[in-house]
């Protein structure tokens, strides 16, 4: 048994925070955006909106694409750092929007990597029994734990959520191979400090020590990422008997233009075989390799048969890889 892909969908909200507008409140420009990162826009919330709102926004999206009903929906799996709450979970929340009940919802956090995650999650749940119909969501709102004071990471992220239906089929299937990495040696190097059970937020008397707030060595983060993302997009292919030459499109994480020109220097695929949304949306975590396959598929990019790579590092950290047949 193997698992196909049906349909994907995106939620995005409608704000726009453009690098104009960061100029306004931190000493940035959109000269040094572009050039260091390629980002010249990102999405963001509205005040009364969370993390669920869009992820239900994206479920609705992909459900209608596939032309399923939400009942036929027997698992709802959503990656995300940024959930509503600490419980219940954004897939629980997903799952009451959709008004469907009696089926399996949970959280999987892998920070970037989730959706990578998420996918070896639903492709075993399906090889068990457990479930026939999918839904995989990546969903992250990184704008609510962002300093809006510290221009070195607060024209990087934005927010957003992407869904996939997933199916058990018959055969091989469209998963190819999957790859996925951690090292919690490295976890400092990029780390919400406050808010958790170690430094809860009510019970912080020093908010500069443990902020709720994404910090980061950017530095170190960049070499990771290119190091990790080509060592696991190699392990894929090879796990699949494929090569770059096979691949129609190299789906890579959107956090930085740099680092996918790097990866996709050293891989040597050639512009046109290598998705790039960076520059409209910053990075999103979880949703960011589900929203460029949604693009790629709604642009006419990917075609159906045609292969494609997703590669993926964040907070962990955690990196992978997934060569799928869309
Ligand atoms: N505007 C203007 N100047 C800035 C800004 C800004 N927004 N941010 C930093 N600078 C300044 C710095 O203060 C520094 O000034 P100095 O030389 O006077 O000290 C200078 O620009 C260079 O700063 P660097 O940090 O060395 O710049 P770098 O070229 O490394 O780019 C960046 C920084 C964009 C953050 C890069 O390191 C990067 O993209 N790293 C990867 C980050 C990433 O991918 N994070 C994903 C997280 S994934 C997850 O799971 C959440």
């Amino acid at each position: 048994m193997g698992i196909r892909f049906l349909s994907t969908g995106a939620g995005l909200p409608e704000k726009i925070i453009t690098n104009a507008d960061l100029e306004k409140i931190v000493d940035t420009s959109d000269e040094w955006i572009t050039e260091r990162t390629g980002i010249k826009e990102r999405r963001m919330l509205e005040e009364s909106e969370a993390t669920s709102d869009i992820a239900l926004r994206a479920a609705r999206q992909a459900i209608d694409t596939a032309g399923l009903q939400p009942d036929d929906i027997d698992l709802i799996v959503v990656t995300t750092c940024t959930p509503d709450h600490l419980f219940p979970s954004v897939a629980c929340l997903v799952q009451k929007g959709l008004g469907i009940s009696q089926k399996i919802a949970f959280d999987v956090s892998a920070a970037c990597s989730g959706f990578l995650y998420g996918l070896a999650c639903v492709e075993g749940m399906i090889e068990k029994g457990l479930a026939k119909t999918a839904l995989l969501i990546g969903a992250d709102a990184l704008t609510r734990f962002t300093d809006w004071k510290d221009r070195g990471t607060c024209v990087l992220f934005g927010d957003g959520a992407g869904a996939l239906v997933i199916q058990a089929c018959e055969g091989p299937g469209d998963l190819l191979a999957i790859h996925l990495g951690s090292d919690g040696d490295s976890s400092h190097i990029l780390t919400i400090p406050g808010g958790g059970s170690k430094h809860p937020l009510g019970q912080i008397d020093n908010v500069d020590k443990y902020p709720p707030f994404i910090k980061m060595d950017g530095k170190e983060v960049f070499k990771f990422a290119v190091l990790r993302m080509i060592e696991s997009s190699m392990t894929a292919l090879k796990k699949c008997g494929k090569t770059t030459d096979d691949l129609k499109l190299l789906i890579p994480h959107q956090a930085n233009l740099r680092i996918i020109d790097a990866i996709a220097k050293r891989l040597k695929l050639s512009h046109d075989k290598v998705f790039r949304n960076v520059h409209k949306y910053g990075n999103m975590s979880a949703a960011t390799t589900i929203i460029a396959l949604d693009e790629a598929v709604r642009s006419g990019q990917l075609q159906r048969g045609e292969l494609a790579e997703l590669i993926a590092f964040g907070a962990g950290l955690t990196w992978g890889a997934a060569v799928v047949r869309w």
